[in-house]
């Protein structure tokens, strides 16, 4: 399913707005109807305490005489005023004739002067009925009252009246005001919606300019300074994410040119050799010279290409490193044991005086650290020189006596396929790769190394061995 930002703050705030809505109509309808209820409760009691003033007691006698006015409001069949006079037993006296044969229910009667108020509803209209309560002396002994004592008539009037006209005006109300709330809805979700697409159009506009960077170059960049703040953010993390991808672009470009660079030499040394020899018919002796020399470069060849294999592997996080718990000691009279053939031949003495320490890491990969720094010791030294091993903990160094690294060179010696001028000319045979892949190797692990030297002094490369 499509996920709709627009859609989904639309939406959540239609809702709140008609929740809101609706909560504010209730608390309106119901105020108005109890204003308008209140409103109808006074005209009913003003009437019933007007009527109550046509009721007469004479002798024992008692007289009800409707007023030619008051005829056209509980008379006849529009009529929508009723009212029941009763003696306070709850006996009729009269009913008005808008009533027909209904009458009004008779729940509590009030204190004498007191009013109640109730509503009914009968097929689906309201009335609102006032029970007024009140007595009348008798008019014949009034004056007597002084000697006598006056007997008391107790009444209770009903006046009702139809609801129909406010209930008609309160839906008219409610009709009119959920039209309007319509209409606001409507219009609300629309600048939502129109606010929503204003505040996405930043978005739209960066990945427009993302979309120019991938396809044209990866040099073009997002202004954070032209997006608007909250998207500033993005717009340095997504230029930063190009800057890094540049870089990788960049690197992996110059490791493939220094790559096919560098096997185009021993293979065209290859080449030239086996055409030399091929030339014409040769004495043994000449073959297995040229046989050698191919060797030579076979042999060049075949550690480039395991080397650029490791860091490729590494490259794209394929080197798996088994770690585990290694001594020191035992690694470095591996390495020797590779290495020693080369330094006899050079006639190079190699010392070490290890304190042994147990540490976690890779075996093979440290042992290929190991090799590569003591091969460089024993290729870049002197006729006769020395190399020596130590270490104070963790801290292993590795020192020569060597030619040493030009000062200028040492702070590229880590670089893939660096090699200092005067080893190039030199033929040694490395490859540039050796102290790189040592470098990553180490790193990988969370161990350090560093390099020190002196031109014509030595050199001494210090490994921090991961703890
Ligand atoms: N012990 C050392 N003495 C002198 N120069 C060194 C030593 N170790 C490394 N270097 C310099 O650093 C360069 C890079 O070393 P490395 O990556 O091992 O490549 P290489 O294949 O040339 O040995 C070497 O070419 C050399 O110039
Ligand atoms: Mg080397």
């Amino acid at each position: 399913m499509n996920r709709s930002l627009r859609a989904r703050l639309v939406f959540s705030f239609s809702i709140l707005v008609l929740m809101v809505f609706f909560l504010f109509a209730l608390f309106l309808y119901l105020g108005i109807e109890r204003i308008v209820i209140q409103r109808v409760d006074e005209t009913l009691f003003d009437k019933a305490r007007y009527l109550s003033t046509l009721v007469k007691v004479e002798e024992g006698r008692i007289s009800f005489t409707l007023s030619k006015i008051d005829i056209g409001e509980f008379i006849g069949p529009a009529a929508k005023s009723y009212f029941i006079l009763r003696l306070d037993t709850g006996e009729i006296l009269y009913k008005s004739p808008s009533l027909g044969n209904k009458e009004f229910p008779l729940n509590q009667i009030p204190g004498v002067g007191k009013v109640s108020y109730f509503t009914i509803y009968e097929n689906g209209s309201k009335k609102r009925v006032v029970n007024y309560h009140f007595a009348k002396e008798d008019e014949l002994f009034k004056d007597l009252s002084f000697f006598l004592p006056v007997k008391k008539y107790g009444f209770l009037l009903q006046v009702g009246r139809d609801l129909r006209l406010e209930s008609d005006i309160i839906k008219r109300f409610i009709f009119y005001l959920i039209t309007l709330a319509i209409l606001a809805l409507l219009f609300m979700a629309l600048l939502i919606s129109k606010m929503v697409e204003l505040s996405l159009s930043s978005i739209k506009k960066i990945s427009y300019k993302v979309k120019l960077i991938s396809e044209k170059n990866l040099s073009e960049r997002v202004d954070p300074e032209r997006v608007d703040v909250e998207l500033k953010e993005l717009a340095i993390a997504i230029n930063d994410t190009f800057d890094r991808l540049k870089m990788a672009f960049e690197r992996q470009k110059e490791f493939i040119s220094y790559v096919s660079h560098e096997l185009r030499t021993p293979i065209s040394g290859i080449k030239l050799i086996t055409e030399i020899a091929l030339r014409k018919k040769r004495s043994q002796e000449d073959y297995i010279r040229y046989l050698r020399d191919i060797e030579k470069s076979v042999n060049h060849l075949s550690r480039l290409v395991n080397s650029i294999l490791l860091l490729s592997r590494m490259d794209m996080g394929r080197e798996h490193l088994k770690m585990e718990e290694l001594s020191l000691l035992d690694i470095i009279r591996d390495a020797l044991h590779i290495i020693s053939p080369i330094a006899e031949e050079k006639n190079i003495k190699i010392e070490y005086n290890i304190e042994n320490v147990r540490f976690i890491g890779d075996k093979d990969a440290f042992l290929e650290i190991f090799v590569n720094i003591l091969d460089n010791a024993i290729k870049y030294n002197k006729e006769k020189g020395w190399v020596k091993i130590s270490n104070k903990g963790f801290e292993v160094v590795i020192e020569d006596s060597g030619i040493g690294i030009p000062e200028k060179d040492l702070p590229h010696v880590f670089e893939r396929f660096y090699r200092a001028e005067a080893s190039r000319s030199r033929k040694t045979g490395g490859t540039g790769l050796g102290l790189s892949i040592a470098y990553e190797l180490i790193k990988r692990q969370h161990g350090d190394i560093k390099i020190e030297s002196r031109v014509g002094e030595g050199t001494k490369v210090i490994i921090i061995l991961p703890q």
